[in-house]
């Protein structure tokens, strides 16, 4: 390597760098997916992650008071001065002893790491600070994504909050919960709904991403999940820099899963933690491409080769039997994920496995989730309803030390938790009847009282 940093194709075979400024985000020779490398020889790198807490004391210091930037010397591919934050991740791992009951864990084995505090409410604005830091340095002025929701929300956010960039954004019709779409709307993107999914708008923003030279910020975007590291460098530091035995994680573009694998590789290789956790990824049943892959037909990394033709026969499958994506948890609704062989590396690396749970499980974990102090919206759910079924199967142990990220906040996506608690039938069946949602075992239902004093405090000593 010339460069310090450069951009580089992922798969062994090929190898083939390209500039910094490049933003095809695509390998020019193998159309592989490109990783952000570095030449760790020639950068500062901390003698233990513990020197990091050094930069807490100057708070007062945008770079370090950014959750992400803080951690800047683990991804130094942009000087500080050109560094675009807007305050995200200020997010903390949290012990959670009731969820670990839910679970099957121990007390004190299972930690939340809550995404859904950062300014656009998910873990999105990890990513979108690198990336539109990297969008800065090559003078975009359009920045463009598909989005289920949070990228979208998270792009209007920094587009409107630094004024630097037109956020363009790609939404499939129908598609999206209302608490992402008013974001959208409200921090002034150009909001195209095409007719169609995440995997059509996906193609699309592609392909007119290259056609008019917009900057894209979808997780295909290497920069993107340089930011998203940080994530797993908050949590080791909410455990005092030791490495949990789990991390369990929701699926779908499986850009999250990608930089953590990323993460921990280089953590090894520059001697900063003793092993790895294993990593597990959930996706919803009905949107379980990788799922399949991986555990039904024992598709792996393989050393940078994985086995293609199993992979488009199974994409074929689909296609032919026209199935798409369908899930309540709108965030994963994905069936085309954009970083399959990034996260089939991750995997590799961590030991990992996927599972797949029910819009049923999500929704009853989501409940416990929320009963035990923490919004989260569906997708984020995922992870916790994961986790239970790995520790129904014995995978995980009561014992173990297990983190769930939960990716985005409770009020992206009012409407399933409404409807999961109503007491009328009629809006259950309209918003989860047909997802399979039958049942709402954790239901808190509103109690209807008669507009009466007596009425009212007989209700209140009935069920307080
Ligand atoms: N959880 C939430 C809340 C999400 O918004 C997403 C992805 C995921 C999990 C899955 O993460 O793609 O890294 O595997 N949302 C994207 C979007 C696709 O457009 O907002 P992943």
């Amino acid at each position: 390597m010339t460069e310090a940093v450069c951009q580089r194709c992922i798969h062994p075979a090929c190898s083939a760098a390209c500039a910094l400024d490049e933003t095809g985000f695509v390998c020019p020779r193998c159309g592989g997916l490109l990783d952000v490398v570095y030449d760790w020889a020639r950068v500062p790198v901390p003698r233990s992650l513990a020197e990091f807490e050094s930069k807490w004391a100057q708070r007062s210091n945008p770079l370090h008071f950014s959750g992400v930037w803080r951690f800047r010397e683990l991804f130094p591919f942009a000087p500080p001065e050109s560094i675009l934050t807007i305050g995200e991740g200020q997010t903390l791992l949290q012990r959670a002893d009731a969820v670990a009951g839910f679970v099957g864990l121990d007390p004190g084995r299972l930690f939340l790491q809550y995404e859904g505090m950062n300014p656009s409410g998910s873990f999105k604005d990890n990513g979108m600070t690198a990336a539109f830091t990297h969008a800065r340095l090559v003078g975009a002025r359009r920045a463009a994504c598909a989005s289920t929701g949070n990228t979208s929300a998270s792009l209007a956010v920094f587009c409107s909050a630094t004024g630097l960039m037109r956020a363009v954004i790609f939404i499939g019709s129908g598609k999206i919960s209302y608490g992402k779409l008013a974001q959208a709307l409200d921090h002034g993107a150009l909001t195209v709904q095409i007719a169609g999914d995440f995997d059509d708008a996906m193609l699309r923003v592609q392909q007119v991403a290259r056609k008019l030279g917009i900057y894209l910020v979808n997780s295909i975007n290497p920069f993107r999940l340089e930011g998203q590291k940080s994530i797993m460098l908050r949590v080791l530091e909410g455990l005092r820099w030791e490495v949990p035995d789990w991390i369990v994680v929701p699926g779908g573009n499986l850009g999250n899963v990608s930089a953590f694998g990323k993460a921990f590789l280089e953590l090894s290789e520059l001697g900063l933690i003793p092993r790895r956790p294993r990593l597990a990824v959930i996706n919803a049943s009905g949107a379980d491409t990788f799922y399949q892959l991986f555990e039904k037909h024992g598709v792996r990394w393989n050393g940078g080769q994985p086995e293609k033709k199993l992979i488009d026969g199974y994409y074929a499958g689909l296609d032919a039997e026209k199935i798409r994506a369908a899930t309540i948890a709108s965030a994963i609704e994905i069936n085309h994920p954009v970083n399959l062989f990034k996260a089939l590396r991750a995997l590799e690396a961590c030991g990992g496995v996927v599972r797949e749970v029910t819009d049923q499980e999500i929704l009853d974990a989501k409940a416990r989730v929320g009963a035990g102090g923490f919004g989260c919206e569906p997708a984020s759910a995922a992870s916790v309803a994961g986790a239970r079924k790995l520790r129904q199967e014995g995978v995980l142990e009561p014992g173990e030390r297990v983190v769930c990220v939960l990716t985005g906040h409770q009020l992206k996506d009012p409407t399933a938790t409404v409807a999961y608690h109503s007491t009328d039938q009629k809006t259950f069946d309209e918003v989860l009847g047909h997802r399979g949602v039958r049942r709402a075992t954790y239901a808190n239902r509103a109690v209807q009282v008669p507009n009466d004093l007596d009425e009212i405090i007989k209700a209140i000593e009935v069920y307080s």
